[in-house]
């Protein structure tokens, strides 16, 4: 194994020892297949190349001060990843065939499974893919399923720092009738223009608007949007948006702790109102933004006086890395502990 410098880990691929593999064919899963390669043989009629029959998920797994290694609601993205398998006509991985291929991709590759204390973590790639061949629009009738293992360190370069953000109307990501709310490769290439816009311009990431009006806050980059004021979390209903897994557990914490929720329409003329502001997914967390830019009225709003993320972010932040890593208590459940 190569020496890697745990603690200034990029959110970047990093090669490991193994990936885990599962074909479906004649109406059932394979078995489980174990690869050390990182290349893929595709048909080149694969539905996945032409029509985008792809989906994908993203979590990772924590190593404790115990050196027990666990996973965060990883039957939340089973769920998930079943939902987007769904919405574009591919077979479905139950969740055992989710769980076993996510524990072995794991064992396989437990050496990159970073120490506790580094901020750094195994990021777990599961996608699932149309691999049999059709020349007309239609559904596959074969599907692939992998998993790699990555170790990464934060998505942002700034980590838990304010980052900048900046709003785009001459794209959208995802239409709300669309695939909005899956996790399919498409919505991926469609951000781009908005991701590119944002980065050209000095910004981390773009905030999108409903792609109706653009009057309503729909989510930023690789992410959802939260904001706090009146000691209420605030995140927007929207059928365009992924259904966030940390957004969901942040709701959930921030009620537990006692503090109002709200999961409603969110105005984009509200921006000004909001105590705090972030930007919440399994790669970073939380997200403190420090600045949001009006690309074209030029508009900018400014949150964490002094560079300084605010106090209940701060708490949810903490406290949700806390539970990931078992150093805070899971009132939830939200951890399994691996047993390898
Ligand atoms: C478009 C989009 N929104 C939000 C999120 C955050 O979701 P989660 O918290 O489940 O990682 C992600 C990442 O998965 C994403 O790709």
């Amino acid at each position: 194994m190569q020496d890697l410098e745990w603690s200034k880990l990029p959110f970047a691929y990093v090669k490991t020892n193994y990936n885990v593999r599962c074909t479906y064919k004649d109406g059932k899963w394979g078995e489980i297949e174990v690869s050390d390669s990182e290349h893929i043989n595709i048909h080149i009629a694969a539905t996945v190349l032409h029509y985008g029959q792809e989906a994908f998920e993203g979590m990772k797994a924590y190593r404790g001060k115990d050196e027990q290694i666990r996973l965060f609601r990883w039957d939340e993205n089973s769920k998930r990843l079943q939902n987007s398998a769904k919405g574009i006509f591919m077979a479905q991985v139950d969740d055992d065939l989710f769980f076993e291929m996510v524990k072995k991709v794991v064992e396989l590759n437990k050496e990159f499974v970073p120490p506790y204390g580094t901020g750094a973590s195994l990021y777990l790639r599961p996608f699932l893919f149309g691999s049999g061949p059709k020349v007309g629009v239609q559904p596959s009738e074969e599907y692939t399923f992998v998993i790699f293992a990555t170790p990464v360190g934060p998505y942002f370069k700034e980590g838990f720092n304010p980052v900048k953000i900046a709003v785009v109307r001459d794209s959208d990501r995802a239409a709300p009738l669309g695939t909005g709310t899956l996790k399919v490769g498409g919505n991926y290439a469609a951000s781009l223009k908005g991701v590119e816009r944002a980065h050209s311009e000095g910004y981390g990431a773009p905030m999108y608007l409903d792609c109706v009006e653009k009057k309503y806050i729909d989510e930023i980059g690789a992410a959802n949007f939260f904001g706090i004021k009146n000691n209420t979390y605030i995140t927007p209903k929207s059928t365009s948006i992924l259904p966030s897994i940390t957004n969901k557990s942040l709701e959930e914490l921030a009620g537990f702790l006692g503090y109002k929720t709200e999961r409603r329409p969110v105005e984009f003329a509200e921006l000004g109102s909001f105590e705090e502001v972030g930007a919440c997914g399994t790669a970073a967390v939380i997200s403190p933004i420090g600045e949001i830019k009006d690309l074209d009225s030029g508009e900018v709003y400014n949150y964490c006086k002094n560079d300084k993320p605010g106090p209940i972010s701060t708490k949810l932040y903490e406290t949700l890395v806390g539970i990931q890593y078992g150093d805070v208590e899971d009132p939830f459940e939200w951890v399994t502990i691996l047993d390898i």
